[in-house]
């Protein structure tokens, strides 16, 4: 059953890659320009992805729409209000999962594009059905067949929505298994200067055992972070050094190198920071700064 689903969405994949492509190009253009609202939609100022809070309610909700249409109380007053809140918060979970949908690539934009499109197809089967709920006082068979049949599309939806998370890892923190181990480990920077320093003001590429930190040196001082971002694996090392912060090369987020602390989206992470001190036979090293 599993391989017959996932080869069923896969083959949307037609579709949903040139769809996910145009949506992607209006979403970063409407996106751009608001980033603080974007940021808020992510969810960085929880430190966790708003969208993935915001959709349990709409489907709690409008479960109970189901339940109270099967019980046989569709044209009542209470289940026009239920059906409308559930709509409402359907509407305010799209907006927070349009804002991560801006920033997704790959597979994971297809996978998100057939999600997104099929929770379209149910908004739009739950407005029909709450027009023919609020222009009759009897109940209507039409409007409970829509809602059921939107109910089974959200549901579908969902399961695609949860596969974004738990298969492709999207909007999970790229450092969720990353031990936090504050051992004193040799740190080599892949470059120095003619001094045999780390070179001063940009950003330095560093093994540090398995691990792969980006450095910035301010005069005796090093600044470490890990060079793997948080948000999808993007290389730190190859983005941009501003007012102390790094800046992610593929969308953006931004860290700042004294803390890791994330200061712009679409991170709702911050990013694994390191201490680094000289050893006594002139080279470095370097730890993990706990949290
Ligand atoms: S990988 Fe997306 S901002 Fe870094």
């Amino acid at each position: 059953m599993d391989r017959w689903i996932e080869r069923l969405v896969a083959a949307q994949g037609r579709w949903a890659k040139p769809f996910g492509e145009f949506n992607h190009r209006w979403l970063q253009a409407l996106f751009r320009p608001i980033t603080p609202v974007r940021d808020f939609l992510n969810g960085r100022w929880l430190g966790h992805p708003l969208h993935g809070v915001l959709t349990d309610a709409p489907i709690g909700i409008l479960f109970l729409v189901v339940v109270f249409d099967l019980a046989g109380q569709s044209g009542a007053g209470q289940t026009l209000v239920i059906l409308i809140v559930g709509i409402l918060s359907m509407v305010a979970a799209a907006a927070a999962g349009l804002a991560d949908y801006s920033d997704t690539d790959g597979t994971a934009r297809e996978r998100a594009t057939v999600h997104g499109t099929l929770m379209v197809v149910a908004l739009g089967l739950y407005l029909v059905s709450l027009a023919l709920r609020a222009s009759s006082s009897a109940s209507s068979p039409a409007a409970v067949v829509l809602s059921i049949a939107a109910f089974l599309i959200v549901a579908a939806s969902a399961y695609i929505g949860g596969d974004l998370v738990y298969v492709f890892g999207n909007m999970v923190s790229r450092h969720a298994f990353r031990g936090s181990g504050t051992k004193w480990i040799a740190l080599e920077p892949a470059e120095l200067d003619d001094a045999g320093n780390v070179p001063e003001g940009r950003l330095v590429k560093a093994k540090l055992g398995i691990n792969t930190l980006v450095l910035v040196r301010e005069g005796e001082r090093i600044l470490a972070v890990h060079d793997t971002c948080a948000h999808a694996g993007g290389p730190l090392s190859g983005g941009t050094l501003q007012d102390g912060c790094v800046v992610c090369p593929w969308h953006g987020s931004t860290f700042g190198m004294s803390d890791g602390r994330a200061r712009r989206g679409p991170t709702v992470y911050d990013q694994p920071a390191y201490e680094v001190r000289r050893t006594e036979a002139g080279g470095w090293e370097a730890r993990r700064k706990s949290s």
